[in-house]
């Protein structure tokens, strides 16, 4: 029996289209989602939704997340701003396999105006499906705390 892994999913008016993109196709594949907002394009601010999802992770009520906005920036700070929390901006599938490769980055964060939804599904399976190799990597990361 595999484990069912939760992903918590957060995005402002600039990334709400691509959210639910990202929820449609974690929700196919037996994910489960926990969405954290926002839920319509009426403009609001993402500092809120990057830390609502990093805190989610944090708490270990979602094993991964997910941060979207316009370009990716401004959540990927928001979330970053959470000690404990890695957040990484990616905008190919190989930034997505080193950001868990090497960096052990429980949150993707995707910029909904630099990629469009198949690159980002794209990105997304590569994070996801990706583990973190440790090794030399574990103390460079612990450093980052
Ligand atoms: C909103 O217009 C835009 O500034 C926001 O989605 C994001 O790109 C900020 O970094």
């Amino acid at each position: 029996m595999n484990e069912v892994i939760t992903v918590a999913l957060g995005a402002d008016h600039g990334g709400f289209a691509l959210k639910e993109e990202l929820k449609r196709y974690l929700t196919e594949r037996f994910f489960q989602v926990i969405d954290c907002g926002t839920h319509s394009d009426d403009p609001v601010d993402y500092p809120y939704y990057g830390k609502k999802v990093a805190e989610h992770v944090l708490s270990g009520q979602a094993q991964k997340g997910v941060v979207v906005c316009g370009t990716g920036i401004g959540i990927s700070i928001a979330a970053n701003r959470t000690p404990g929390v890695r957040a990484a901006l990616c905008t190919d599938s190989y930034m997505a396999r080193m950001a868990r490769a090497h960096n052990d980055a429980q949150v993707l964060a995707l910029g909904a105006r630099v990629v469009g939804t198949g690159l980002a599904l794209d990105i997304l399976a590569s994070f996801l499906n990706t583990e973190f190799e440790k090794g030399r990597h574990v103390q460079r990361v612990a450093q980052l705390d």
